[in-house]
């Protein structure tokens, strides 16, 4: 059974807070239910943040998504971060997929093959992608669950990351066409918001009159404490509270969105 729902956080402008929003929200969602992390980004950004672990060359050489994909078998990759969070780390390897997928003949629903062996062993899979609109982002997009495939589509308040919306919602319906029919747009987070900026009203009102609908109602705002977390990590950091705060309603507005 495909019953863990995917949620894909993806925008192909950079430094959107892909990987601090997936790997926030996936340390939120483990407090109740199972989740599996999977990072696409041969950056490593999202590897770093949930394990702490900066060799990331050395650490999980021969054991990351690369391999996951290309066995067509996600099991031997998965690690253990903590009590209901498991990952599936990535390294700069990653940059040899599009080569070695074709070597193999592997066609954009191999990410698919390769979690469903897993897939009922979770409630949720949350997956982060690079800023590209590679295949490492139309793979997730493209992975089918019974029990829903979402994109939450990031954006960071700037007139770049405003362009990328339209080219990654297109990226969205060709995946849906193609592997995925019931793959959604979840919604569109605004996150790295600066309460002093100017052009923020002007930028929601404009994504509101685009996307009825599809703005979340949290926002993440910019804060130092957020920013941080990739030093300091989850455990036993002090500021976690405040580091967290805003993603609280965010992961709340998710599952009611996708429920
Ligand atoms: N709410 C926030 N407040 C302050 N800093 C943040 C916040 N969210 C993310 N950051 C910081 O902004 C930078 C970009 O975030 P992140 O790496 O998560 O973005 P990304 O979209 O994954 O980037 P890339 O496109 O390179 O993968 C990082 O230094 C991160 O720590
Ligand atoms: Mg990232």
């Amino acid at each position: 059974m495909l019953t863990a729902k995917i949620i894909t956080f993806g925008i192909s402008k950079g430094g959107c807070s892909k990987s601090t929003s997936s790997g926030i929200t996936s340390y939120l969602l483990s407090k109740e239910e199972k989740v599996l992390a999977i990072d696409m980004d041969g950056q490593g950004n999202l590897t770093n943040f949930l394990t702490g672990e900066y060799d990331i060359c050395n650490a999980f050489e021969g054991k990351t998504v690369l391999e996951a994909i290309l066995n067509e078998d996600a099991r031997s990759c998965i690690i253990k971060i903590k009590e209901n969070l498991d990952m599936i780390p990535s390294n700069d390897f990653l940059a040899t997929l599009p080569r070695r997928m074709f070597e193999k003949g592997l066609k954009l629903d191999a990410l698919q093959k390769a979690l469903e062996p897993v897939m009922e062993d979770y409630d949720w899979i949350i997956i982060d992608t690079p800023p590209s609109l590679s295949e490492q982002t139309v793979m997730p997009l493209s992975t089918y669950s019974e029990a829903g495939s979402y994109a939450v589509i990031m954006f960071d308040g700037s007139m770049f990351a405003y362009y990328a919306i339209p080219k990654f919602l297109e990226i969205i319906e060709g995946a849906k066409e193609r592997y995925n029919p019931t793959l959604k747009t979840v919604g569109i987070l605004f996150s790295l918001i600066d309460a002093r900026a100017k052009e923020n009203d002007v930028m929601e009102e404009s994504v509101d009159e685009d996307y009825p609908n599809l703005k979340f109602k949290s926002i993440i705002r910019r804060k130092a404490a957020t920013r941080r977390l990739a030093i300091s990590g989850f455990d036993g950091n002090t500021e976690l509270k405040n580091a967290i705060e805003y993603y609280i309603p965010f992961v709340k507005e998710l599952k009611e969105r996708v429920r």
